[in-house]
Order: structure tokens, then sequence, then C-alpha cells
């Protein structure tokens, strides 16, 4: 099925966008993971901090550019009616291209303020804030223009207000260590283990129901558990943040057994996901589509919530805290669940807009197996190096520097997998970039 309203076309530059700063973000990402090896690279120009800082700030705006295009196409269909103003979403879209670009080539030019992923200077702050509410007002409006209201968007609506209203608190930067930290999990576990993963629920309901047209009513239901769920545990959660920073000790009771059920709301998408293919009423020609959707669903389960109840209790994350255990599980979970249903996102509705049939189902399925393999084993190999880290450093009282220095084997074989993880990548943007037009037909024999 082609697309139905002229209006979602406006996906389409949001897509493109995003996939060039995710390659910006594998390129920092290598350059991060070489300088664990070759320390001096690129020194002074482009220091591991600064490299650092693009890596993951990239990645945040690579994500929201597609959280936004994945919106623009998603919600006509779902209101039945067109995206208020297209003008208005291709204003946003350039301030927040040019806004991001700015902050991303100012770090290079040591032009940053602020915490770590909360980098950006107060103006492009500033420019980021009115560039979300131009996009909210326009989600808003289109809801109210649109002949119906379903679920879906309403849980996206509320996803990307927590969004916004969290946001705020990176303008807010305390003195006092402690309460600096305390408020800057606002913004970094309230979204990715709140609001984000309400984004990620609305979206994955949507391409189960596309991909496997199963009635919306059965999508809906574990639609409201996932997000009762998310709330329940995500916003007591936070407190798996406060055991070792100075806050009451309290903390270390409800954010372990709040935290610990985290996990659900990631197991019930999993569920869910098998349990809509498993019951499918046909079978979408977009194969790749759904193993990317399916993929969201399992790797964010492994990623966030097995690597993240590893060491979410305190009698663990006493030993764990800071280590490359942390980075192992920042890697799978990030990927999983963002970067996943974000690919998959495009991958259903960038051929739709193009108006040809899915892409190359052969690359495509083969740059979900490599890039998904490759970060599995990413995470392997961070977890190796962070369980000689934890056993020498924190057990045996070894110095940080000495104790990298046994930990170089599996900083190597991070870079390893980052190669295999940017092949993977490359075939995904070949068929992005330069699809097979004869697409649909390839499928029907
Ligand atoms: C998709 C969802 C998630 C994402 C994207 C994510 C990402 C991250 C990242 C990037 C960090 C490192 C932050 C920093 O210090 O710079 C982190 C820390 C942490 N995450 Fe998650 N996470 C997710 C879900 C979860 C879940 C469900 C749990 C628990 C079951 C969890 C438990 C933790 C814990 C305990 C830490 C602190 C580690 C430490 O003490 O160093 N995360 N997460
Ligand atoms: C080519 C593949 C990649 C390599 C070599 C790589 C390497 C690195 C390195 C060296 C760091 C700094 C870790 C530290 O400070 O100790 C880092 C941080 C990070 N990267 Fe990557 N990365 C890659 C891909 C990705 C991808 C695909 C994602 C997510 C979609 C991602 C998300 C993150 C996050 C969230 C952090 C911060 C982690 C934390 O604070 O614990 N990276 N990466
Ligand atoms: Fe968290």
């Amino acid at each position: 099925m082609k697309y139905q309203y002229e209006s979602q076309r406006v996906a389409y530059p949001f897509f493109i966008a995003a996939m060039l700063l995710f390659v910006g973000q594998i390129v920092f990402g290598l350059i991060v993971g070489a300088q664990y090896l070759w320390p001096d690279l690129l020194f002074p120009a482009v220091p591991f901090n600064i490299a650092r800082m693009i890596h993951i700030n990239l990645l945040v705006v690579w994500l929201i550019f597609g959280f936004m295009g994945s919106a623009y196409y998603l919600l006509p269909e779902e209101v039945e009616g067109e995206v208020y103003s297209v003008k208005l979403a291709l204003v946003q879209f350039w301030l927040f291209l040019v806004g991001g670009a700015t902050a991303i080539a100012g770090y290079l030019f040591r032009w940053h303020d602020g915490r770590e992923f909360l980098e950006q200077p107060f103006m492009i702050k500033v420019a980021i804030v009115i560039v979300v509410l131009m996009f909210i007002f326009n989600m808003i409006m289109t809801m109210i223009k649109g002949r119906r209201r379903t679920s879906i968007s309403i849980v996206l609506l509320i996803g990307f207000l927590g969004l916004a209203v969290f946001y705020l608190f990176a303008f807010y930067k305390p003195a006092n260590m402690t309460v600096d930290k305390f408020y800057w999990w606002w913004v970094v576990h309230l979204w990715v283990e709140g609001v984000w993963e309400l984004i990620m629920a609305a979206f994955l309901s949507f391409l189960l129901l596309k991909l496997t047209g199963i009635d919306r009513e059965v999508a809906e239901k574990w639609l409201y558990v996932i997000v009762g769920l998310t709330f329940f545990t995500g916003i007591i959660g936070t407190g798996h943040h406060y055991y070792w920073i100075g806050t009451p000790a309290f903390w270390q009771t409800w954010g372990a057994w709040f935290s610990a059920i985290e996990v659900a709301p990631f197991a019930a998408m999993v569920a869910f996901s098998f349990k809509m293919v498993g019951k499918r009423a046909r079978n979408h020609p977009n194969r790749a589509a759904a193993l990317w959707t399916v993929g969201a669903a399992v790797l964010s389960f492994l990623g966030a919530g097995v690597w993240g109840f590893m060491h979410t209790l305190p009698q663990i994350n006493y030993y764990t805290h800071g280590t490359q255990i942390t980075a192992s599980h920042g890697h799978l979970a990030f990927f999983g669940a963002y970067a996943v249903i974000v690919l998959a996102m495009a991958s259903y509705a960038v051929p739709n807009i193009r108006k040809i049939g899915p892409t190359h189902q052969k690359a495509e399925i083969f740059a979900f197996w490599t890039m998904a393999v490759s970060m599995a084993l990413i995470t392997l190999s961070l977890t190796g190096a962070g369980i000689v880290q934890v056993y020498l450093q924190r057990i045996l009282g070894m110095s940080y520097m000495d104790t990298q220095s046994h930990m170089t084997l599996f900083y190597g074989l991070r870079l390893i997998f980052g190669v295999t993880f940017t092949v993977g990548l490359v075939v995904y943007l070949y068929d992005f970039f330069f699809p097979n037009r004869a697409g649909a037909a390839l499928i029907e024999d």
C-alpha cells in the first residue's frame, strides 16, 4: 500500500537527516573507540571528551529527527487527516537541522555548556525548545483537525509532551553536585525509561497493526498495559541512579524494587510483538520492516531489560557503578530500543513515501543481522571489560589507570565489532539512498 495522505511526504527529509546524522554518530563512535587504543589519535584537534560528546549528542539528535519523521508519517493515517501545516513542519525541520549542526560543529571549537548529553550551549537549548514546541503544536492541531483520535496518537503525544517538559531540566544547573545530578536524571532517565518508551510503544503498535493486519482493539489493549507498566516502574525507578550520589538512603530500597520491575514493559513489548506476528492476518511483503519491528522489541528487552536488570540492584551496582558494565548496557539499550525502532519506521515508511515497493529485502535483512549481531558483540566485549574492571579496580583496589591497561583486549574487540557494525550500516544506507526500484516485483515472486 502506498501512502494515503499527501502530507505524509514531509516525513521524508526527517528520515534523510536522521540517516546522515547516524553516519556522523558512528564515525565519531569509531574515533572514540580507536582513542581507547591510541589515546593520541587526532589530539589536540579532536580530543576524547569532544569526540565522545559528538558521538552521544549526534545519537540523540538523529533519534529525535527519526521520532519526528515517524510521527509525521504515522499521524495522518492514525487521525485520518492531513498534517496541519506542512510549511511549519519544514521550517521546524530546517531550524532543527541548523541548530543541531551548529551545536555539533561548535563542540569542535570547544563551544559547549552543561552536563553529559546536555552539552548544548544555552542558545542552542533555547532553539531546541522552540523547535519541539513547533512540532508539538503541529501535532496537536493535526489531531484536532483529524477525523478521529486513536490511542496510538494520544500515547505518542504524551510521549512528545514529556520529552519537551523533561528537557527543561537541562536549563537548571544548581551548584550543589548532588542536586545537579538529581535533576540531570530527570532528563536522561525519565526520557529513556519513561516518555521515550511511550513513543517507542506507539511506533511499535502502529507497525504491528500495519504489518500483521490484526485488529486495532487487540493492539490497543497491549499498548495500555505497556504504558501503565512504564509509568508504574519507570518514575520511581529513577531511584536506581540515587544510590551513591548523596540522596537519602531510602532510595536504595525504592530504586531497587521499582527498577527491577522496569523489565516488565520491555517483556510486554516482546510478548506483544510475538502474539501479533503469530496471529497475523496476512504476510506483508515488507518482511524487513517486520524484522526490524520485532527486533526492536527483542533487542530492547535484552539491552534495557536484561542488561539493565544486571546492575540495577544496589548490592551489584555498588561494584559496577560507572564502569564499562554501564557502557555495555547503554549501547545495547539505546540501539535496541530507539535506533532500531526508528530504522523499523524508516524501512516501512520510506518505500511508501517514494511510491515504490519495499526496498531490497535481502540487503535489508543482511543489514539487520549484521548490525544487531555486531552490537550484541560490542555489548559482550564491554561486559568483559567491565568484569575485569570490577574485579581489579573495585574488588582488588587496583588504580583506575592500571586497571585500564588490563582491558585493552576488550577495547580491541569493541573496535573490530564497531567496524562490522559499520558494514551493516553501509548496506542499510545503500538500500535507503539507492533503493531497488523493482523492489515490489522482486517480492512478489
Ligand atoms: C531503552 C531504555 C534504556 C536506555 C536507553 C538506557 C540507557 C542508559 C545509559 C546511557 C546509561 C548511562 C548513563 C550515564 O551514566 O551516562 C544508563 C545507566 C543505567 N541504567 Fe539504563 N537504559 C535503559 C533502561 C534501563 C532499565 C530498564 C534498567 C533497569 C532494569 C536500567 C538500569 C540502569 C542503571 C542501574 C544505570 C546506572 C549504571 C551506573 O550506576 O553506572 N536501564 N542507562
Ligand atoms: C561503531 C560503533 C560504536 C563504537 C566503536 C562506539 C564507541 C563508544 C565509546 C568509546 C564510547 C565512550 C565510552 C566511555 O566513555 O567509556 C561510547 C559511548 C556511548 N555510545 Fe557508542 N559506539 C558505537 C556505536 C554506538 C551506537 C550504535 C549507539 C546507540 C545507538 C551508541 C551509544 C552510545 C552511548 C549511549 C554512549 C554513552 C554510554 C555511557 O555513558 O555509558 N554507540 N561509544
Ligand atoms: Fe535509569
